[in-house]
């Protein structure tokens, strides 16, 4: 393993000297990383034993009128030149999406420099890469903030919770399909009004699509399962869905049937394998984790020792993102005199150590069942749906008819099931879907207990 280069990075290293960081991206996150480390920066040097300035900063547009303040920064134009200054300790990515960070982040690994990053989408796509060209240069690549925003889950996961063979987890991990469903459940919001605002504050991700089709979900629980389970990084093996074709017709059955509907990122060990999965999910309403609301995320992780455990906090925007971008760079200015080999692992396990565990077809996965359809108001056709789940061995836990509406005579049917494989719900939907009074296509949302004892 080669060191970081020496130079005038370690000169300082041991000696009250400030570390020097460089940010790449001054919008949300960046700037709200400016205002953390000057608000608070005596609290942060009591912390750190270390000042912590920033030298250099690079964004695309540095004549655009910045939320935080710039002087005493270089603003620059070019990133590079930032990731290959020799007076910058640190480099901060705060851009997003792959191009041209990976670039970046993989040039200031080759200088040896430390990172903190806020990617998700760069670590679960290419932090496999990123942690082993770490590994060789023995620097430290830091994420706090990619996952679930100001909460500290990634530290709890690798090291509060070290002693535990994780079981399973479960999150609402994007602030925006929260903050989406929550305002069209309490106020009746539209969901293009609805996303608008969450990207004017701030929460919505440059190409929001990634948030309401599940993509940020997904990035970010694979990076969960990996550091959870000690496998690699498998964002590209995960089952995504997002909330794009939720209507709030569903909101509202779930509701008068006790449950909430949330976006979950799951990951679960089984016998054959690890499920890995993003999509709507009906939750019982009494549990802690269906009352999450906005913007604010949780993560509840099921360990064998320590049992269920919430972790709960703003998912998104700029001072809470910023909360865990500063834990990070104190955790990389209190480690840098430490030797490399000495110091938390990327993955939270031995590179070495990591198991390569299957990740399970989405149609492999055993989960229960919100199904609702829509029938001719005639005799037969509820004995016709039940008779169909009934020889495929799914079993009922509810059903629900609903009043035609006014001059109609399609009636909607919803129905509750319990755990069933996945391959038989997708028989058992093709087989309804082509029953004549059915009409149109069979809306299925999965529903989690999410029980202490879930195996
Ligand atoms: P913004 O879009 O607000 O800021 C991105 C910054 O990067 C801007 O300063 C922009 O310059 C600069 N930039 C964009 N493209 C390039 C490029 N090609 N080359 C160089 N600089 C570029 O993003 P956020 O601050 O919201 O997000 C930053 C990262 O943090 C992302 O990875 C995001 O997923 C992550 N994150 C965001 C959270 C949030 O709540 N916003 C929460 C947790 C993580 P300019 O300002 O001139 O346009
Ligand atoms: N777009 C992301 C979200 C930002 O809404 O959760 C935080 O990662």
């Amino acid at each position: 393993m080669q060191r970081p280069a020496a130079g005038p990075r370690e000169a300082g290293a041991g000696a009250a000297a400030p570390v020097r960081v460089g940010i790449l991206g001054l919008g949300t996150v960046g700037c709200g990383t400016v205002n953390v480390l000057l608000r608070n920066a005596q609290e942060i040097t009591r912390r750190a034993g270390r000042r912590i300035e920033i030298v250099q900063a690079s964004a695309r547009d540095i004549g655009k009128k910045r939320a935080c303040p710039t002087s005493g920064i270089a603003l620059v134009p070019d990133a590079e030149s930032v990731v290959r200054n020799p007076d910058i300790d640190v480099i901060v990515e705060l851009i997003g999406g792959l191009d041209p960070a990976r670039a970046l982040v993989l040039e200031a690994i080759g200088q040896g420099k430390h990172v903190v990053t806020a990617n998700k989408a760069l670590i679960a796509l290419h932090g496999n890469e990123i942690f082993r060209a770490a590994q060789e240069r023995g620097v430290m690549v830091a994420f706090e903030a990619a996952v679930a925003g100001g909460i500290p889950i990634i530290k709890a996961i690798r090291e509060g919770l070290t002693a535990n063979r994780i079981e399973w987890l479960a999150g609402i991990i994007n602030g925006t399909s929260n903050f989406i469903l929550s305002e069209m459940r309490e106020k009746g919001a539209d969901f293009a009004d609805v996303l608008r605002e969450a990207q004017r504050l701030g929460y919505a991700e440059a190409d929001p699509t990634f948030d309401v089709e599940g993509v940020d979900a997904a990035h970010k629980l694979t990076i969960l399962a990996a550091i959870a389970f000690g496998i690699p990084l498998k964002f590209r093996d995960a089952y995504v869905e997002g909330i794009s074709r939720v209507t709030r017709l569903d909101v509202s059955y779930a509701e008068e049937l006790g449950y909430r509907l949330k976006l979950l990122g799951i990951a679960r060990r089984t016998e054959s394998g690890v499920e890995l999965r993003v999509h709507p999910t009906l939750i019982p309403r009494r549990r802690l984790i269906a009352n999450v609301e906005g913007a604010m995320n949780a993560v509840l992780v099921k360990g064998d020792a320590v049992g269920p455990t919430l972790f709960y906090g703003a998912g998104a925007g700029s001072e809470p993102t910023a909360s865990a971008v500063v834990a990070d760079l104190v955790d990389v200015v209190r480690t840098l005199t430490t030797d490399p080999t000495n110091r938390v692992p990327h993955l939270a396990f031995q590179p070495d150590a990591l198991e390569d565990l299957s990740i399970l077809a989405m149609e492999e996965v055993r989960t229960s069942y919100y199904l609702r359809m829509h029938a001719e108001d005639r005799p037969g056709v509820l004995a016709d749906v039940t008779r169909i789940l009934a020889d495929l061995q799914i079993s009922i836990e509810a059903i629900l008819q609903k009043e035609p509406a006014e001059g109609e005579s399609v009636v909607p049917i919803i129905i509750l099931t319990h755990r069933v494989v996945e391959r038989s719900m997708n028989a058992a939907i093709a087989r309804i879907e082509s029953l004549g009074p059915i009409q149109g296509r069979v809306t299925r949302i999965r529903l989690e207990h999410l029980h202490a004892d879930w195996h």
